[in-house]
């Protein structure tokens, strides 16, 4: 596998934080989660954040900490809009390799059903949830080197699926 830093996208609840951590563990490579940055940088959780500022803040934050991470070879898993802003697709394609984690909607539905920390979901029908990922699919598809279902894959198996493909 080339040393070269790897972003993994994808929706909510496709895998992206597990799937990293493995691949963290198999590389050796150090991990770093744009969402965890986000609160630390911003002292505050990523629900309260929205609830407070909006979406639109929150993509601009997302943004500065995408862009300031350190030019280093890692595995960076990335928050499921990060694609929605065309600079951040440009930076991501220029700066890495970018494998999209995709999912069949039953299954990201089925692992986000009781979550309470993704605030683009709360109080959502399955419908709205689906459509959002509908609308997000060609730019994840538009930004991706690689895409690899994950809905039928262990985390071990999607993890030696992309070491294979790097
Ligand atoms: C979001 C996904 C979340 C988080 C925020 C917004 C999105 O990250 O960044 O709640 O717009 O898809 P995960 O994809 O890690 O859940």
């Amino acid at each position: 596998m080339e040393r070269k830093t790897i972003y993994l996208i994808g929706f909510m609840g496709a895998g992206k934080t597990s799937i990293g951590q493995v691949l963290g563990e198999k590389t050796g490579l150090p991990v770093i989660d744009t969402d965890e940055r986000f609160e630390e940088y911003t002292g505050i959780a990523i629900r309260d954040f929205f609830e407070q500022y909006g979406e639109e803040r929150f993509r601009e934050k997302e943004t500065e900490i995408l862009l300031s991470l350190p030019n280093r070879p890692s595995i960076i898993t990335t928050g499921g809009g990060i694609i929605l802003k065309e600079k951040n697709r440009q930076f991501l394609k220029e700066t890495g390799r970018v494998v999209f984690l995709q999912c069949r909607p039953d299954v990201f539905l089925d692992r986000l059903k009781d979550d309470q920390t993704r605030p683009l979901i709360m109080n959502k029908t399955v419908a709205e949830i689906s459509e959002m990922y509908e609308k997000r699919l060609p730019l994840y598809l538009e930004s991706a080197a690689i895409s690899i279902d994950t809905s039928d894959f262990s985390i071990e198996e999607a993890a030696d699926y992309i070491m294979k493909r790097m």
